[in-house]
């Protein structure tokens, strides 16, 4: 039997959890969390299907190989050893990042600079040419990983980050999730894709839109491409009959509907989140409404809340920061029986709420450390 590939997938830091148990949900081997990742097992057709299916992961990269290097020339010769004509010929295009820790060089960009010219030069011994770089969407992601002496080097299946789904247009809300994080937040809520689901401050609806895309079981991945494809190894057979599989899921899934509603102040915003709806494929199933939180009605009993209030890092003033938080409060006080999670980057703006929490769930929001607080509102059941 082969010996399983071993594969790393970061995630926004927090996640991990739930990212694991999607790789396990999968059939993904020997996972093991490290800061901002997974780590795990599995044959080729695992590579892809992660590509394709995560919802929470930014990434997947296949380790090619590990050494002990001491020197410049060590880590030269490691690298030019690697069968890189294996994924691209001299027409393909690559882009090298590297990541030091206590190591004997210093400067993570010279590091990537040598990596870059190892491969360079066994394209050019071997063929006489070279491929080009792309730091924008490379066809060969190279990832290299410098722990004091030990060096890994890995390529990244996906190239184009996995948040990047196909259905966000150019323009964007000034202050959106990632949706591979608000993914893995729909994840942690433990949301059951039954119970009516609403977000009073959804912007461009992104934590909708991936609730929504659980319901129908759209494969994250399934409306965009991925570096691998555009490699020579690439095994056709099951990339194509993965992607099949995730079609017939989607075909399989697409009447499905369950109560979703967003609601924004801003009119922006909800052209924005409808816009984006649509060219997810879920426009049919959310309502998005303008108006404010303080005094929104949502069309039915919602059981499940799920919002991204401002919190004053990115965008809001003070004053407006307190006015918002205070008009979600009141929204919230209103959903009696209803479980509410609230993602805050600012532990003042939370007071206004007037709500005691149950768990606090720490999550790296674009370098702000958040919490995905979770508030059972007390009353009667929906
Ligand atoms: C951080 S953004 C949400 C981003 C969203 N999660 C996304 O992915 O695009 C916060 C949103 O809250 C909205 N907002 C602020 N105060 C509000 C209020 N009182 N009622 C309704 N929406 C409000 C803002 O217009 C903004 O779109």
């Amino acid at each position: 039997m082969k010996s399983p590939l071993r594969y790393y997938a970061p995630c926004s830091l927090g996640l991990e959890p739930v990212l694991r148990a999607e790789l396990e949900g999968l059939g993904a081997r020997g996972c093991h969390e490290l800061k901002g990742g997974v780590r795990f097992r599995g044959d080729v057709a695992l590579g892809y299907r992660a590509c394709l299916w995560l919802r929470s992961a930014i990434r997947v990269q296949l380790e090619l190989a590990q050494a002990e290097v001491h020197r410049e020339q060590a880590l030269y010769d490691f690298i030019r050893d690697q069968e890189w004509e294996r994924y691209i010929d001299n027409a393909g295009t690559v882009a090298v990042s590297a990541a030091l820790n206590s190591s004997f060089l210093t400067h993570s960009q010279f590091a990537a600079q040598l990596v870059k010219d190892a491969v360079v030069d066994r394209f050019r011994d071997l063929t006489g040419d070279r491929p080009s770089v792309d730091i924008k969407e490379p066809d060969l992601p190279i990832h290299l990983f410098l722990n004091r002496d030990h060096a890994t080097l890995s390529i990244d299946l996906a190239g184009r980050s996995l948040h990047k789904r196909g259905y966000r247009d150019a323009e964007q809300h000034k202050s959106p999730l990632n949706e591979a994080l608000a993914a893995g937040l729909v994840l942690a809520s433990e949301w059951d894709l039954e119970t009516p689901l609403v977000d009073p401050m959804c912007g461009s609806a992104t934590l909708l839109i991936e609730a929504a895309r659980m319901v129908r079981d759209v494969a994250p991945g399934l409306q965009r491409s991925f570096a691998f494809e555009r490699w020579h190894d690439l095994d056709k057979d099951v990339w194509s009959s993965l992607f099949d599989e995730a079609e017939e899921r989607q075909a399989a899934g697409a009447k499905r509907s369950v109560p979703i509603e967003g609601a924004d102040s801003h009119p922006g915003s909800v052209v924005l989140a409808r816009r984006a709806a649509d060219a997810a494929g879920v426009g049919d199933m959310i309502r998005i409404r303008h108006t404010d939180a303080k005094l929104w009605e949502p069309s039915f009993r919602p059981g499940m809340v799920l919002t991204n209030p401002p919190y004053g890092e990115r965008i809001g003033h003070d004053d407006e920061l307190e006015r918002s938080w205070r008009a979600l409060g009141d929204f919230l006080h209103r959903q009696k029986g209803a479980t509410a999670w609230v993602l805050s980057g600012n532990p003042q703006a939370t007071q206004f709420l007037r709500l005691s929490s149950e768990r606090r769930m720490p999550v790296a929001n674009g370098g702000i450390n958040c919490r995905w607080i979770r508030y059972q509102i007390r009353g009667e059941t929906p």
